[in-house]
C-alpha cells in the first residue's frame, strides 16, 4: 500500500444478532484473524452493546476497531436504558452507528440525531452517519430527502470536527434486499453526499469526508461497489455475521 493511499473502511453492523456470547466471540476471533492480514482494509465491528464491552477491553483486539450502534445524546444523568458517549469513550468504543435508518423507523429525527453527531465528536468518537432515501421516484425528489437528512443531521458540527464523521450512505430500499445498487449508480450517490457537505463546510472538508456505501453487500459483489463505486469502505450488514461471507468480503476489499 502506497504511504498516501487511504484505507478502506470496512464496518460491521451486526444489528442485533447473535443471540448467546460465545457465538458472538466465535465471529469475533474469526474476523480479527482475518482482519490481521490485511494490508490496507481497516475493520470496524459494531456488535450488539452486550458484546461491546467484551471485545472492547479484550487486549488482543488491535487490528479491529470497536464501536456501537447507537447513543445518546446526554452525558449522564435520568435517563433510564441509555448509554451515553463518554461511557462508550471509557471502555475503548472509537466509532458509533448513528441514524441508521432503522433506528429512524423507531422514530429518531435528524434534530436527535444531530445531538448524537455531535455527543459522539466531543468525545473523539467517530460517527458513522447513516443517510438513505427510503425509495426512488422518477422526479428525483430522493435528492432533495438525502439532502435535508445530511444538513439536518450535521447541523450542529462545526469545520473543526467534520473530517472525524464517516458518512454511510444507505437506501433504505437496498438494506436487506437481495441486490445493492448499480455501482455506477453509487458514485454518483457518494458524489452528490459530498457536494452536501461541500455546501455546508467547504470543498476541501468534503474531500477528506469518507462516504461508506451499505445495503445488500457480501464478498460476491463488495469489491465492485468499492471499485466501480468510488466509495471509502462498506457497511455491511447480514454478510457480517456470516463468518465465512465476512472473511472473503474483507479479503476481495483488501485486494481492490
Ligand atoms: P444488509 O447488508 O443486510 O443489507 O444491511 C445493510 C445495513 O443496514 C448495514 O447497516
Amino acid at each position: 500500500m502506497k504511504k498516501d493511499m487511504k484505507k478502506k473502511i470496512i464496518v460491521g453492523n451486526w444489528k442485533m444478532n447473535p443471540i448467546a456470547l460465545k457465538e458472538a466471540m466465535k465471529i469475533f476471533s474469526s474476523v480479527r484473524r482475518t482482519a490481521s492480514k490485511l494490508s490496507s482494509t481497516h475493520v470496524v465491528i459494531c456488535p450488539p452493546l452486550l458484546y461491546v464491552q467484551k471485545f472492547a477491553s479484550s487486549r488482543a483486539v488491535s487490528p479491529i476497531s470497536i464501536g456501537a450502534q447507537n447513543v445518546f445524546f446526554e452525558e449522564q444523568g435520568h435517563f433510564t436504558g441509555e448509554i451515553s458517549s463518554s461511557m462508550l469513550k471509557n471502555i475503548g468504543v472509537n466509532h458509533v452507528i448513528v441514524g441508521h435508518s432503522e433506528r429512524r423507523e423507531m422514530g429518531e429525527t435528524d434534530e436527535i440525531i444531530s445531538k448524537k453527531v455531535q455527543a459522539v465528536l466531543e468525545m473523539g468518537i467517530h460517527p458513522i452517519l447513516c443517510v438513505g432515501e427510503k425509495e426512488r421516484d422518477v422526479h428525483g425528489l430522493y435528492l432533495d430527502v438525502l439532502k435535508s437528512q445530511i444538513k439536518n443531521s450535521l447541523a450542529k458540527t462545526t469545520k473543526k470536527l467534520i473530517g472525524q464523521v464517516i458518512m454511510a450512505y444507505e437506501p433504505v430500499w437496498a438494506i436487506g434486499a437481495k441486490e445493492p445498487m448499480d455501482p455506477a449508480i453509487i458514485q454518483e450517490m457518494a458524489i452528490f453526499v459530498r457536494k452536501v457537505i461541500s455546501d455546508m463546510f467547504g470543498h476541501e472538508n468534503a474531500m477528506k469526508t469518507l462516504v461508506l456505501y451499505g445495503g445488500a453487500t457480501n464478498f460476491r459483489n463488495a469489491s465492485d461497489i468499492i471499485n466501480l463505486g468510488k466509495v471509502d469502505g462498506l457497511l455491511v450488514g447480514r454478510e457480517s455475521v456470516n463468518v465465512p461471507g465476512f472473511v472473503e468480503l474483507l479479503k476481495a476489499v483488501d485486494a481492490v
